[in-house]
């Protein structure tokens, strides 16, 4: 074997273990959102057992009709969030395609909205223009939801979580903003939070800390679509990440966003 072979060798083992760190840190998020998920599916059960047990009582058709809509209705919800988990678990590929980036927050706060209204932690978003980049979703998403847990995390008993899409043309980048009321970090630890396996996180009685991985892989991540990353922070007030990539043309049509079509939509605790 000649040495150039030897180092593509190594490229090539370097590049599988980062894909296996990635996928690791991928499942411990998943995993900080075990209890939110399991709490909004006994909700939906309740909803749908109580309205169950309506339409069995009530022999008119108007009483039945409400009784199947809202059975409906907890059941289009219930599947939304297990496709999007399903789909979030899944080991992403390395394609990057051009997307609104809208989308892409709407496919990540579907997991995140009930974790968000159970600490309360009030959400708005905002949204400017056509933010279209070309991106690998499934690695952005990734680096979203660390950062929204992150962001929640930071807000004990409850703050505002200010999250910003949006094209800006003079600079040519499709931008979002993450914004919490929360802790914030002290200068000497700002410097630290992007290195590998640092965390404040302390380990909760289940053994659950931080791994530290979340932003360096975001930094990775972002690089390798040419973007930026910036963070500000202010301790007592809170933090924003700023995530920065080029401005992409549509190349296809863009399917229609639903719940952030609008300049703002809010979840209320
Ligand atoms: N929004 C934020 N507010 C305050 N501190 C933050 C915020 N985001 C990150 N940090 C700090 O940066 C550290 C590193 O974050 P990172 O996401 O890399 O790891 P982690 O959250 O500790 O662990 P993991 O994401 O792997 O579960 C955190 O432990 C925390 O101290
Ligand atoms: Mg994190």
């Amino acid at each position: 074997m000649t040495e150039r072979d030897d180092c593509q060798k190594h490229l090539a083992e370097i590049q599988a273990l980062r894909e296996e760190l990635m996928q690791a840190q991928k499942m411990s998020s998943v995993g900080a959102l075990a209890s939110s998920v399991t709490h909004e599916f006994n909700n939906i059960l309740t909803t749908v057992i109580n309205y169950a047990k309506m339409g069995l009582r009530h022999k008119n058709e108007e009483t039945r009709d409400k009784a199947f809509s809202k059975i409906l209705a907890a059941g289009q919800r219930a599947s939304k969030i297990t496709t999007g988990m399903l789909a979030y678990a899944r080991n992403g590929s390395d394609r990057r395609e051009v997307m609104n980036l809208v989308e892409l927050v709407e496919d990540v706060l579907v997991l995140v909205e009930k974790d968000l209204q159970i600490h309360r932690v009030r959400l708005q978003t905002h949204v400017e223009g056509e933010p279209l980049a070309e991106v690998n979703a499934s690695q952005i998403q990734q680096v979203l939801l660390n950062m929204i847990i992150n962001a929640r995390q930071a807000m004990d008993g409850g703050g505002r979580l200010d999250i910003g899409i949006r094209a800006n043309p003079d600079s040519k980048c499709a931008e979002i903003s993450i914004r919490d009321s929360g802790a914030g970090i002290p200068g000497d630890q700002l410097r630290k939070i992007f290195d590998q396996f640092y965390t404040t996180k302390t380990a909760d009685a289940q053994g659950q800390g931080g791994t530290g991985l979340g932003l360096a892989l975001a930094r990775d991540v972002i690089e390798a679509h040419h973007g930026r990353l910036r963070v500000d922070s202010a301790v007592g007030k809170g933090t924003t990440f700023t995530l920065k990539f080029p401005l992409a043309q549509a190349r296809v049509a863009n399917k229609p966003t639903n719940i952030i079509r609008s300049s703002t939509a809010a979840t209320q605790p």
